[in-house]
């Protein structure tokens, strides 16, 4: 695991996407594994401005989207679907058939996630794998559990995300309390690993998956055995390497 601190949000959005441009660049079909959040927006606005720029082509580019929340369809303006239409899909050249994101209102979502399991196996697995942290050390939404799920699953949030991720809804009672995720397999397998932390807040979980035991009380800890995974951190998240 590398960890590279960034001066700020800025720098940490830069180097990610130049990374990310040069695994299309130099492999063109790639699947490249997608997160949502607040974290991964400035990365891909330098993607679509390396795009913009003729830097880089996504019409062989395929993607694998990391979660969707149990109940909310492409219309709902929190769904990731929505997210991903919105902060990169619709700007650059990519095949909307060749994006893939759980279906948050399949009739029976552990059938989806099955699926879901099945059609990235199909795809034989990712090559890049883009991640945020959890304040809780989640990754996708692999919660703290006292064991780690391989497979893409149903999760019932843990209170800490849904507090979290109460921000982006109207009100707390709208944050749906389940998410079909992808498990840790398929993240662990992927290529190479790209983990985006950025702001005080996360500097504790931070701390604990690059510092501490590898548990699923800390699912982002599992990182640490992944022979390819770059940690790119701004300063504000890595505030504990100064200490004592
Ligand atoms: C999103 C995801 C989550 C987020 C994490 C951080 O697809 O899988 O693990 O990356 O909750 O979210 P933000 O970036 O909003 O702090």
């Amino acid at each position: 695991m590398k960890l590279l601190v960034c001066n700020d949000y800025d720098e940490m959005s830069k180097k990610a996407a130049a990374l990310i441009a040069a695994q299309v660049k130099l492999f063109p079909e790639s699947i490249l594994g997608l997160a949502t959040g607040s974290t991964p927006i400035g990365t891909y606005d330098e993607l679509i401005r390396l795009y913009n720029a003729g830097e880089i082509d996504f019409s062989e580019i395929e993607t694998v989207n990391l979660d969707e929340y149990v109940g909310l369809g492409p219309d709902h303006e929190q769904s990731y679907r929505h997210f991903m239409n919105k902060q990169l899909f619709n700007h650059v050249n990519i095949d909307p058939e060749m994006t893939h994101v759980p279906n948050g209102l399949a009739a029976n979502p552990e059938e989806e996630a099955e699926n879901y399991e099945m059609m990235v196996e199909c795809l034989g697995g990712i090559d890049l794998q883009v991640l945020g942290l959890g304040p809780n050390g989640h990754i996708g939404f692999n919660e703290p559990d006292s064991f780690f799920t391989p497979a893409t699953h149903v999760v019932n949030l843990s209170k800490e995300t849904i507090d979290a991720n109460s921000r982006f809804f109207a009100s707390r009672a709208e944050v749906p309390h389940q998410a079909i995720t992808l498990g840790v397999k398929q993240i662990m397998q992927a290529g190479k690993i790209i983990l985006l932390v950025n702001g005080e807040k996360k500097a504790r979980a931070l701390k604990a998956a690059v510092t501490g035991p590898v548990t699923p009380d800390l699912p982002a800890s599992i990182l640490q055995l992944h022979p390819d995974c770059t940690v790119f951190a701004d300063e504000a998240a890595c505030e504990w390497i100064y200490d004592d």
